[in-house]
């Protein structure tokens, strides 16, 4: 079988087994998968600005910022449960601005590093995970 055809068998796979609308499960694992993806992607880009691999950190950078970009729409849905606070639909325009503010950074970030180098980048100042997850992530819940 060629990979194409092994992917679209996947793809039809997913599509057959899929419940037609998505239950509180399945809301709360796909943010999990996201900030998952959060993760291992700054991981990555941590192991290329240190110097520990060579390694396109601005490639990093876009996919963080892609990630973030459809993230405030994952906590969309008030679904509570997970690690995530009650206080995200308490106060969601506070939530959902540092959710895009954090995509335009990371966004302007990867512009940066991919016209003048990883080297001009403050990923400190990009990568806010710690500001948001202070106040809306309890990392005692799960
Ligand atoms: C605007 C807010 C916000 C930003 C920015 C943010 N997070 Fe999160 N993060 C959350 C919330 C809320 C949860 C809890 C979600 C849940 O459990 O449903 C979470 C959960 C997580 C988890 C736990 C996932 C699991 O195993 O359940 C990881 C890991 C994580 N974030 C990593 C990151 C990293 C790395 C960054 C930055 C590169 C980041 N996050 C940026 C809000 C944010």
């Amino acid at each position: 079988m060629t990979l194409r055809a092994a992917c679209l068998g996947f793809l039809a796979v997913a599509w057959v087994a899929a419940p037609a609308r998505a239950d509180d499960r399945d809301v709360l694992d796909y943010r999990r998968h996201l900030m998952i993806t959060l993760n291992e992607q700054s991981a990555a880009l941590g192991m290329i600005l240190s110097g520990t691999v060579a390694g396109d950190a601005a490639a990093h950078l876009e996919t963080i910022a892609l990630t973030a970009s459809y993230a405030a729409k994952a906590f969309e849905p008030h679904v509570e449960g997970g690690e995530a606070r009650p206080e995200i639909w308490k106060k969601w325009p506070d939530f959902a601005k540092r959710m895009n503010d954090f995509a335009r950074k990371t966004a302007a970030a990867a512009k940066t590093a991919r016209e003048k180098g990883a080297a001009s980048v403050n990923v400190l100042d990009a990568l806010a995970c710690k500001a948001c997850h202070d106040l809306y992530r309890d990392e005692t819940k799960r």
